[in-house]
């Protein structure tokens, strides 16, 4: 079974880290090869980018976004995914250039023309095989991201704390891009489902599309 390159995307309080760690467990448990990485972050200047990028006391222009969050995406794709594939290795990621679109293009009115140039400026050309979206309301997700967030203490809060306008507009983003590339997008209601339907669907899609283990 060769690699493929699958990819995790969502509002926030989606869910998706949950899912993730799920899915980490269930590879190591079938003796699956495989690369768990994140954006942004992935390596150590990726993590230093994200530190800088989500800290609520700055301020960046969205354009100033795309070119961090890019520059991360370089260095993520260059040494780990890219050389992860070349061996034959599943390499998941949680979020990859649909966030880019989403946030900084849907939501942040930067032209998607301009964010696919940037990418192929950087030399990104990977597309994931598969992509999950993790959809939840934005008001129900917003609730349970604040909920996780008091918990942690986290200073990386620039983009929860944009409002529900926003995070309308990126789910609406989201729900645009799947239906352009119905193929590779898999809409997952991670609101009605509990977790383990929603992981069940997962897997279940991952099984049909590349016969990857139950
Ligand atoms: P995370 O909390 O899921 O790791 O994501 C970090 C935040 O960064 C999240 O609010 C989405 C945002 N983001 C973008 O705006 N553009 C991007 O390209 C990426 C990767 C994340």
């Amino acid at each position: 079974m060769k690699g493929k390159f699958v990819t995790f995307e969502g509002g926030e309080g989606s869910g998706k880290g949950t899912i993730i760690r799920l899915l980490k467990e269930h590879f190591k448990k079938k003796k699956v090869s495989s690369v768990f990485t994140e954006e942004p972050g992935g390596t150590r200047e990726g993590l230093a980018i994200r530190k800088v990028l989500l800290n609520k006391k700055h301020h960046f222009d969205a354009l100033t976004d795309v070119l961090l969050f890019i520059a991360a995406r370089r260095k993520n794709t260059n040494n780990i995914i890219l050389p992860a594939l070349k061996k034959g290795l599943w390499v998941v990621c949680d979020r990859y250039y649909d966030s880019t679109y989403v946030y900084e293009g849907f939501a942040g009115h930067i032209k998607l023309e301009l964010i696919k140039k940037l990418h192929e400026l950087a030399r990104i050309k990977i597309k994931p095989d598969v992509t999950f979206y993790l959809d939840v309301l934005p008001e129900v997700g917003l609730a349970r991201a604040t909920k996780r967030n008091k918990v942690a203490k986290s200073m990386e809060l620039r983009f929860d704390e944009k409002g529900l306008k926003f995070h309308n507009k990126v789910r609406k983003g989201y729900l645009t891009m799947a239906k352009k590339e119905p193929s590779r997008y898999v809409v997952v209601d991670t609101e009605n489902n509990t977790i383990e339907q929603v992981f069940t669907i997962i897997l279940q899609e991952l099984n049909k599309r590349f016969s990857f283990p139950l």
